[in-house]
């Protein structure tokens, strides 16, 4: 189902209620993978059954606007919050260049796995959606027994293959040479806050990370998918939602495009938009996409 949202039917966020949660939250820190990284974990457990885990995106971390506004949901309705940053961002150690999408799953896993005991409502952001997706993948595949403690997915302008479909095939011949002979181009970044350094290892290592190379296999009991794009997202086109939305073929994920909606959807209403998706989430169940002839015949 698509759904096209005019901004007219958003009301005006009340901007006084946004607590800067994520930043009050308390941190601490957890060790992970080989070489080890010291992950920053702020966590707030409200002995909930549905909690929510945050999966920023890249060069992005968990106090952010997406963050807060997740974590002050989280406190309305007394659910369990969990948020973290990637190595190499925010409040964690280590070297961005050093990351990989492996890395970042990893972190994402161990995250999922050792700090969180609920079902979870997986948010990622932009690669925290492929990173959500990818967790879901991996939990189907390694810990099929864990695979009901994904309660839903809400993916926001999810940047599902982006070291392959939204780096290497829109740089040009130049700068994929730079990248194979010196190891690392800079990309700029549009927020000010960059340039980016995209590496090599990063491009290699995420072609092992193609979601739909190995003819994925969706299980017939699914959790729930939402989608929210803003239409004018330059990073990531709206179409790559769409396409997502066809390749999940389960007739059942939600995509909501936000008409004057940017990348960041970080506004008071995109935000508000996405607390709206978070109380849907919550109260969804497991989608069985079994056809009523499939059912009847087990
Ligand atoms: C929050 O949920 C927990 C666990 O169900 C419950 O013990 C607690 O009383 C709730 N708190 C509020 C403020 O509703």
């Amino acid at each position: 189902m698509i759904t096209v949202l005019p901004l007219s039917l958003l009301s005006v966020w009340l901007t006084n209620s946004l607590n800067d949660c994520a930043a009050t939250m308390p941190i601490h820190y957890m060790t992970v993978g080989d070489p080890s990284r010291r992950i920053a974990v702020a966590r707030e457990d409200r002995s909930s059954e549905v909690g929510v885990l945050f999966l920023p995106g890249f060069h992005s971390k968990m106090a952010s606007n997406k963050g807060n506004a997740i974590a002050n949901w989280a406190r309305t309705r007394n659910c369990s919050c969990t948020l973290f940053d990637y190595s190499g961002s925010g409040a964690s150690g280590g070297d961005i260049q050093e990351g990989t999408i492996s890395r970042w799953l990893e972190e994402s896993m161990c995250v999922f796995s050792e700090q969180t005991q609920e079902r979870q409502i997986l948010v990622g952001s932009s690669m925290g959606g492929y990173l959500a997706l990818l967790l879901w993948k991996q939990v189907l595949k390694e810990y099929p027994q864990e695979a009901t403690r994904i309660h839903a997915l809400i993916l926001i302008a999810p940047a599902w293959d982006m070291t392959e479909k939204l780096l290497w095939n829109r740089f040009s011949q130049g700068i994929q040479n730079q990248i194979w002979s010196s190891g690392v181009y800079n990309r700029p970044s549009a927020y000010g806050d960059g340039p980016y350094p995209i590496t090599r290892q990063l491009i290699e290592n995420g072609r092992k990370h193609l979601l739909f190379a190995d003819g994925w296999q969706f299980p017939e009991q699914r959790p729930p998918i939402f989608i929210l794009h803003g239409i004018r997202d330059e990073d990531v086109p709206h179409t790559h939602s769409i396409q997502l939305t066809e390749l999940l073929h389960d007739g059942n994920t939600r995509l909501q495009l936000v008409e004057d909606g940017d990348h960041r959807l970080s506004r008071p209403e995109d935000l508000e938009l996405l607390c709206a998706i978070l109380d849907a989430a919550l109260s969804s169940d497991h989608v069985d996409t079994r056809t009523n002839d499939d059912k009847n015949t087990i």
